[in-house]
């Protein structure tokens, strides 16, 4: 397998604190069944964040250890990037990295909120060839609110990452539900671990594999799991399948209703 989401590199965001946590993170890798991990340390901006060169360097270091210590992990480069109008501009000066070096950019959206230029963002980074790959959006307010608006920014050519372990509800209920959802109306396009240790946030996937296979066809499962990182990885483009609008399920509040229901049910 391939996970798309890692912070697995040392010391670069909060994701690993140093290289031992980072050694002991792939091998939790290699007995979950990964092969290869891309490390998506945050871009947030150039005064907190490290840039490509910075991350390249760290990267060279633990691909060292690793050969030392004999694990084969293969672990490429990139950046999960904050909503930012400078996206292109900074893929361009060489500040951040996309996803292996493709076409493909993983970007991370608020949690609370979507910026009101998310729309040109996402315009502007397919006019230069590039294709936005939103990062767990099922972890952000508004889409958990209106799933929607994802169904839109899919529809404007925007793809989308989700987290496995949302699946498990580690991040809470309406997490689960949001992502329960986003499957079944075909609004999921890869998956990620967004590891970022060796302990609660590990890569560890059997408990939210096993509830996907329960929710997607097997076909859809080989799909997500296999065949789009693949083609990712090769910087092809993938098949998707047309996002189904969401209904959200109408609750009985028509007060005449409600009372014929209520005598209904005592006569
Ligand atoms: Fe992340």
């Amino acid at each position: 397998m391939i996970d798309l989401h890692s912070h697995i590199l040392p010391g670069v965001d909060d994701g690993s604190e140093d290289m031992e946590m980072s050694i002991d993170m792939a091998r939790i890798y290699l007995e979950n069944g990964y092969r290869t991990v891309i490390a998506t340390p945050h871009y947030i901006d150039e005064g907190i964040s490290f840039k490509r060169d910075k991350v390249k360097d760290v990267l060279e270091d633990f691909r060292r250890e690793l050969d030392k210590q004999g694990i084969g992990l293969e672990v490429l480069l990139a950046h999960e990037v904050y909503s930012s109008i400078d996206i292109v501009k900074d893929i361009k000066e060489g500040n951040i990295s996309t996803l292996n070096n493709t076409r493909y950019v993983l970007v991370e959206f608020p949690m609370f909120d979507l910026p009101l230029y998310t729309e040109n963002m996402i315009y502007e980074l397919l006019l230069e060839g590039y294709v936005p790959l939103i990062a767990h959006p099922e972890r952000n307010a508004r889409i958990i609110d209106n799933p929607n608006i994802l169904y839109n920014l899919i529809l404007k050519g925007a793809l989308v990452q989700m987290n496995l372990p949302s699946l498990e509800g580690r991040y809470g209920g309406g997490i689960q539900t949001t992502a329960e959802i986003l499957l079944k109306h075909h609004m999921v396009h890869f998956l990620g671990t967004d590891a970022h240790s060796n302990g609660t946030r590990s890569p560890r996937v059997d408990k939210a594999l096993s509830i996907l296979k329960s929710i997607i066809s097997e076909e859809e499962y080989n799909r997500l799991i296999y065949v789009n990182p693949r083609l990712l990885l090769e910087d092809k483009l993938i098949k998707m399948r047309l996002p189904i609008e969401y209904k959200a399920k109408k609750h009985n509040s028509c007060p005449k209703k409600l009372l014929r229901k209520i005598i209904n049910n005592i006569f």
